[in-house]
């Protein structure tokens, strides 16, 4: 042995023996936290920045143990041994007392095994298994062995049915064996509460006292569990008569053991205070160290105290909304009946409408007609481009024949006709889907605000042909025959190639062919109205080839079908160019003079005879939409015009006083259309 070492081994020893005088001197030591104080520490057990002991970090199959580094002499010198009366005074009376905290990073109420103060013949216990034996027994051989000289006081979270543990949450006096000879629950009896006992919680990740106190005299041993603050309870929570003379040696150490199971647990000591042959210093637990923060179910009821909030404000918000989204359905008053299902396809959603105008906003609004409103939108999914029109009705009576109608017109398919896409229904309100049609409808070019162009002779001739053709479509080449009722310039409207599409199928009828138009209410707009319908009440695809015909005249010249002198008379177009024929000269001046004499004559003509002939006074008179076409297409020769004057202002003025006789109270000048008067349902 070399100097040095010698010098080292003494200077070692001298501590040492210094360390157990010094306990025996004052038989005491008291430690509030660890910082700076050398303990004996084995496997996971560290002593944090802070001051804690940590016994164990959380890994599971894990033990900790840590040892006050001198071994106690519990046992009396032989000096003082006394012989005959018994042993029992052989081991002297200790104490010790300790704060410990126990976080479990698991959901379930389950800890990774717990704490235990033990005494015993050597530090090193570091062939104790985590599993079951709570770092204390290297396996089943050696529990319960006489030789282990274990005592030990176990706070245990785990039920071992092997050891009869009573619970999880129990604590225990344990000697040489993991079986305890005491246990109860955990928990104290509280003196400021009559000594009531209180459950508590090991695994709480709260900080709690034990007080182990050992009778030398009477062998008795107490274990007393409280709450941190709470001063020692009177009443231990065990207390038993155990005679540790034979268990309890010469020389001993006692220290701390942990364990972790199969379940993350981090176990901690604040503090330790321990006497023999007096009472255990008194731990301040004003200074001891803090508990880490919880991961616990401390913790996850901290996250609900934060989450549970937020929760049921998002659920409230929830529901609010669905509420509010229920009440603007209830308040869009959408209707959907049962026999819709037919017309499945064709029933568009309102709220896809509303989204597609932007509900409906005042900038997206195309045009205000009699029957209402018309916007523009996209639909939110096709991304197409429609006109929605709002109509409102009143009554819900025939509503299915009418929707039928609607599908019906919604299966016409014809270049020259606005195309129907659907419709949907509200209570007192039906919204019917066009295409948009860029250009808009062609009164705007005809009776121009000042800065539409003007149309040249070529798109007009071709807009007469075009809606020629669509009529002729809806009289005779489709399934049914369908009466338009309401022929006039604003309805024709315009795509983006200027092509002539006929709208506006409001009025609409539909009727199969070969049978007998039915009396409707009249409807239609004055000008466009066929004077048999006045009398008759019966609209027909002649009475569609009359308005066709006061059409014809007003694309060509350019005027409207009826219009009002300074004086307040009323002068039909009609009258007017069939005035002309009388004096036997084709109106020529009559053609629209923004053409600024740039038309074709012949088409002119053709056109303006062809409009008078279509809106002649006697219905037999008329031609056919066919024979329109023919006449159009120079198919046909166009038939001498008899001038019969008479017939014609003598039935126009009839014509007038009918209307009047309708008491149409509507401006002229606004071309109202007196369709306001035919209910959509009603007279079907
Ligand atoms: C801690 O105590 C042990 C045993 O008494 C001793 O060997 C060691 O030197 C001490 N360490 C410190 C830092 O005091
Ligand atoms: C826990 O301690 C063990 C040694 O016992 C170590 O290997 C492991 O890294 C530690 N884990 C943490 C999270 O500190
Ligand atoms: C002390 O007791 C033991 C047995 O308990 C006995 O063998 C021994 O003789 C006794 N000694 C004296 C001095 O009485
Ligand atoms: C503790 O005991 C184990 C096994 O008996 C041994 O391997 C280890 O070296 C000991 N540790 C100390 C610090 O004595
Ligand atoms: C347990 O430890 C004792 C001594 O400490 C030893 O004799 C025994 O073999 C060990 N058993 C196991 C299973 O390690
Ligand atoms: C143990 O507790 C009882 C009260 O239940 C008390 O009378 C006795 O003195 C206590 N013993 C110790 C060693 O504290």
């Amino acid at each position: 042995m070399t100097g040095t070492k010698y010098v080292s081994w003494c200077l070692a020893l001298l501590l040492r023996l210094a360390a157990v005088a010094g306990l025996a001197d004052d038989g005491q030591f008291l430690y509030n936290g660890f910082a700076g104080v050398n303990l004996t520490l084995y496997g996971a057990a560290r002593i944090t920045p802070n001051g804690l002991l940590k016994l164990t970090n959380g890994t599971v199959q894990q033990t900790g143990h840590a040892f006050y580094p001198p071994p106690v002499r519990l046992r009396r010198t032989p000096s003082t041994k006394t012989n005959g009366t018994g042993n029992e005074k052989a081991v002297l009376s200790f104490s010790s007392s300790f704060v410990f905290g126990i976080v479990t990073a698991d959901t379930q109420d389950l800890g990774g095994h717990g704490v235990v103060l033990v005494v015993a013949p050597r530090a090193n216990l570091s062939t104790g298994l985590a599993n079951n034996y709570m770092g204390l027994f290297n396996g089943t051989g050696s529990v319960g062995s006489a030789s282990n000289h274990l005592f030990a006081v176990e706070l245990d979270t785990i039920q071992n049915p092997d050891f009869r543990d009573i619970n999880n949450n129990h604590v225990g006096i344990n000697i040489n064996d993991l079986a305890s000879r005491d246990n109860d629950k955990a928990g104290y009896y509280d003196d400021d509460d009559d000594g009531r006992f209180h459950d508590m919680t090991l695994i709480s990740g709260d900080a709690m006292q034990v007080w182990v106190d050992y009778d030398g005299d009477t062998t008795r041993v107490n274990v007393t569990l409280a709450p941190l603050g709470v001063r020692k309870p009177a009443r231990p929570l065990l207390s038993a008569t155990h005679d540790l003379s034979t268990v309890i040696m010469g020389e001993s150490y006692i220290g701390f053991s942990s364990a972790t199971g199969t379940l993350s647990t981090q176990h901690y000591v604040l503090g330790w205070s321990f006497g023999v042959d007096m009472p255990a210093p008194a731990i301040d637990a004003a200074k001891l160290p803090k508990m880490p923060k919880r991961r616990t179910r401390s913790d996850q009821s901290k996250t609900m105290v934060i989450a549970l909030p937020i929760l049921s404000v998002v659920l409230l918000l929830f529901m609010v909304s669905c509420v509010i989204l229920v009440r603007k359905r209830y308040n869009y008053g959408e209707l959907r009946e049962d026999w819709e299902v037919e017309f499945g396809p064709h029933r568009i959603p309102y709220k896809d409408l509303r989204r597609a105008t932007e509900r409906f906003k005042n900038k997206n609004l195309l045009g205000v007609g009699g029957f209402g409103r018309v916007y523009k939108g996209v639909l939110p999914k096709s991304r197409l481009e429609v006109a929605v029109k709002r109509v409102s009705h009143e009554s819900s009576q025939g509503m299915k024949e009418f929707v039928a109608e609607v599908v019906s017109i919604g299966r016409l398919r014809h270049r020259n006709i606005v195309q129907l896409l659907g419709y949907c229904r509200l209570k007192n309100e039906l919204l019917l889907v066009y295409d948009y049609m860029p250009n808009g409808s062609l009164d705007k070019y005809l009776y121009g605000h000042n800065n539409m162009p003007v149309l040249s002779w070529a798109q007009r001739f071709l807009i007469i042909k075009g809606i020629a053709s669509g009529l002729y479509y809806l009289h005779e080449e489709w399934e049914q025959v369908v009466v338009h009722r309401d022929i006039k310039a604003s309805n024709v409207l315009l795509d983006s190639e200027m092509n002539a599409r006929l709208g506006d199928f409001g009025l609409a009828k539909l009727y199969n062919h070969g049978s007998d138009m039915q009396t409707t209410i009249i409807a239609g707009t004055l000008g466009y109205l066929a004077p048999e319908i006045t009398r008759t009440g019966k609209a027909s695809p002649l009475t569609d080839v009359f308005a066709f015909g006061v059409f014809l005249l007003e694309v060509t010249t350019g005027r409207k079908p009826v219009e009002r002198d300074t004086e307040g008379g009323i002068h039909m177009l009609v009258d007017l160019i069939s005035a002309h024929l009388d004096r036997e000269t084709l109106p020529m001046d009559m053609v629209d003079p923004r053409l600024e004499g740039e038309y074709n004559t012949d088409e002119a003509s053709l056109v303006l005879k062809l409009g008078l002939l279509c809106s002649h006074p006697l219905p037999d008179l008329r031609p056919s939409m066919r024979q329109v076409m023919q006449y159009l297409d120079g198919q046909l020769p166009f038939p001498e015009l008899v001038p019969s004057h008479t017939s014609f202002s003598m039935l126009s003025m009839a014509q007038s006083r009918g209307l009047d006789s309708y008491a149409i109270s509507k401006s002229l000048s606004s071309m109202a259309s007196i369709s306001q008067l035919s209910s959509f349902s009603s007279g079907r």
